[in-house]
């Protein structure tokens, strides 16, 4: 995690970098800092958000400069861990995404040497270790410091005397922006949608140089051309809008990902979903891998390749894969991954290739580093995404497994035109839900004062039960909980009471009957239910203590509208109890270490 960003031009740095690093908070905000290059190096460094760290800004006429925000791991959330790092002089300063793993040696090794350490942090060993390479060619110190770190960095470099930025990257997220008489660099395209619409992004081993006029790139010590690339999301896309939070703008912006990620892949000519349709054939299993709540719609998938494809897949949360790497023959590795960044995800992709399994990723993010791994790439269109809560990223994660499972499906033809007719109808049937926003607003404030929560379903949608108490966690710090409807008996029932509420998915379909025996057994032990059922349900009426009503669609499509109304309970939920929605407390959006 930690975002950092980097600029040289002809703008006043500290404002670049300052807007740069607000739209990368949701990689962390423990702290944050930058320093800027004039004819000496101006450092500043805060605990907490940018918001604060301007406070302690004064005007600065420098144009060239680095920043970082922070979620820490190595050293407490302190100014002194916050980056940058400097050398022992102040003459070099060095922000850093990643995780130095022989940081201790090396720092033992420096110390030895005489070097002064000022931070608790892994990253300052890399601004001591150019300051003992450098002898008037920063390049080459970078390079030498370079090779004798382990582990993962994306990195900018500054130092007194060179007009120039260097910057690095090895298994963490690095973008070069490429602008007129100025250039940026940053860990994501997001940070610079306001100055460029053009970047590079670099690949392991890049040691890049720039300088307002120019960019230069090296690998393994040869000069290497790398490909500008349009960027097609907007600084547009990046603003509120409008709305209080940027969850609530993105649960909105919904039926646009799901219509989109749709777009003309309905009539299933997407080429690599059609690739996908031979491998999935060849493949002797499936395994769907994931974190979070990309896990949440990898559970969906498994249930969806079952189900319309009679491929028996499994779902494999992702720093959970060394269990299956000693079985993997030729299976086919999905990867479902927003920000195609997530450690632990990248992490089991590489086990998959070395075992020669084939690898598709499903990724909201062109050019991250989950795309490159892979053999094939399936794209959500859901846009850029702020909050650190997934929303319409998920929703476009369904749509894609809904998608792939489509494309392999067993389904006889007519089955399979009702299904993708409905699918078709997906954007107005969200849209519906969210016009009943102020209701389940009401039932959100009700639900916000218990410190507990029970989200119950069957079938296809307990990954929708248990991505709805992820959410309300996640945004309201309300411990939930999800259950298998079926499971609720077998232990938990024993905290049911009239301070542990419960929801529950009850769409009509082969689970209905069931589901209303849970509740009426959830009923008898006296837990308030509010219940998700479709708008022309009666039966549940009389049981349930409250009722959101969706739309009604085939009901293999429950879980899209399911999911939108359980997104909106947890956004009301944590603003009825006042908490920081789009930050909460110790996550970020997209977690780069392992
Ligand atoms: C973090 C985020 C979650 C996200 C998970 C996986 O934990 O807080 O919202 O679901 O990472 O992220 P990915 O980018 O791989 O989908």
């Amino acid at each position: 995690m930690c975002g950092i960003v980097g600029y040289i031009g002809y703008r006043p740095a500290q404002a670049v970098l300052l807007n740069s690093l607000q739209r990368l908070e949701y990689r962390g905000y423990d702290s944050c800092g930058l320093a800027l290059l004039d004819h000496a190096i101006e450092s500043h460094r805060s605990v907490g958000r940018v918001e604060d760290l301007k406070h302690v800004l004064t005007p600065s006429p420098a144009t060239a400069g680095i920043g970082h925000t922070r979620w820490a791991t190595h050293g407490g959330v302190t100014e002194a861990n916050a980056h940058p790092h400097m050398d022992c002089k102040n003459n070099i300063a060095v922000v850093h995404n990643g995780i130095i793993e022989n940081f201790q040696a090396l720092k033992s090794q420096l110390l030895a040497e005489g070097h002064k350490f000022r931070s608790e942090t892994d990253t300052e060993v890399i601004a001591h270790l150019i300051e003992k390479h450098f002898d008037g060619d920063l390049e080459r110190a970078v390079g030498f410091a370079l090779a004798e770190i382990q582990g993962s960095y994306a990195m900018a470099v500054l130092c007194i005397g060179c007009r120039k930025l260097i910057a690095a990257r090895k298994e963490s997220p690095l973008v070069v922006g490429v602008g007129d008489r100025e250039n940026f660099i940053a860990s994501d395209v997001a940070a610079v949608l306001d100055y460029t619409d053009r970047a590079i992004y670099l690949e392991d081993g890049d040691i890049c140089t720039l300088s307002e006029r120019e960019i230069s790139i090296s690998n393994c010590g040869k000069g290497v051309s790398r490909k500008t690339c349009p960027v097609t999301w907007t600084a547009d896309q990046v603003q509120k809008g409008g709305y209080e939070h940027f969850m609530l703008k993105e649960i909105h912006e919904g039926p646009k990902a799901i219509a989109d990620t749709m777009s003309d892949r309905l009539s299933l000519v997407e080429p690599s979903v059609i690739l996908e349709v031979e491998k999935l054939r060849a493949a002797r299993g499936v395994i769907l891998t994931a974190c979070g709540s990309s896990y949440h719609a990898a559970l969906l998938g498994e249930y969806l390749l079952a189900r319309l494809c009679r491929v028996s897949a499994r779902a494999v949360i992702s720093s959970e894969f060394d269990e299956v790497e000693p079985v993997l023959d030729k299976d086919l590795i999905i990867a479902i991954t927003q920000s195609g960044e997530t450690a632990d995800v990248l992490r089991a992709l590489r086990k998959a290739k070395s075992a020669e399994c084939g690898t598709l990723a499903i990724v909201n993010v062109v050019g991250s580093t989950a795309t490159r791994i892979c053999d094939n790439t399936m794209f959500v269109q859901a846009g850029p995404e702020v909050s650190v809560a997934a929303t319409k990223t998920f929703m476009a994660q369904m749509i894609s497994m809904y998608l792939l499972a489509l494309s392999n499906s067993v389904l006889d033809p007519r089955t399979m035109a009702t299904l993708l007719e409905s699918m078709k109808l997906l954007p107005a049937k969200v849209n519906e839900v969210l016009l009943g926003e102020s209701q389940i607003a009401a039932q959100a404030a009700r639900l916000a004062k218990f410190d507990d929560a029970f989200f119950v379903a069957r079938g296809i949608n307990y990954p929708i039960a248990m991505e709805g108490a992820l959410k309300l966690k996640e945004v309201s710090y309300i411990h939930a909980e999800a259950y298998a409807a079926g499971e609720l008996k077998h232990g938990s029932f024993a905290l049911l009471g009239p301070r542990m509420p419960v929801v529950v998915l009850a769409p009509p379909d082969e689970t209905y009957t069931n589901i209303q025996t849970s509740i009426k057994e959830i009923k008898a032990r006296g837990a308030p239910v509010l219940a998700v059922v479709d708008k022309s349900d009666t039966e549940l009426e009389g049981f349930a203590d409250d009722l959101i009503r969706v739309p009604s669609v085939h009901p293999l499509l429950y879980p899209v509208l399911n999911t939108v109304a359980l997104q909106l309970l947890a956004y009301y939920a944590a603003r009825a109890r006042g908490c920081p929605i789009d930050r909460p407390a110790n996550l970020a959006k997209s977690v780069t270490v392992a």
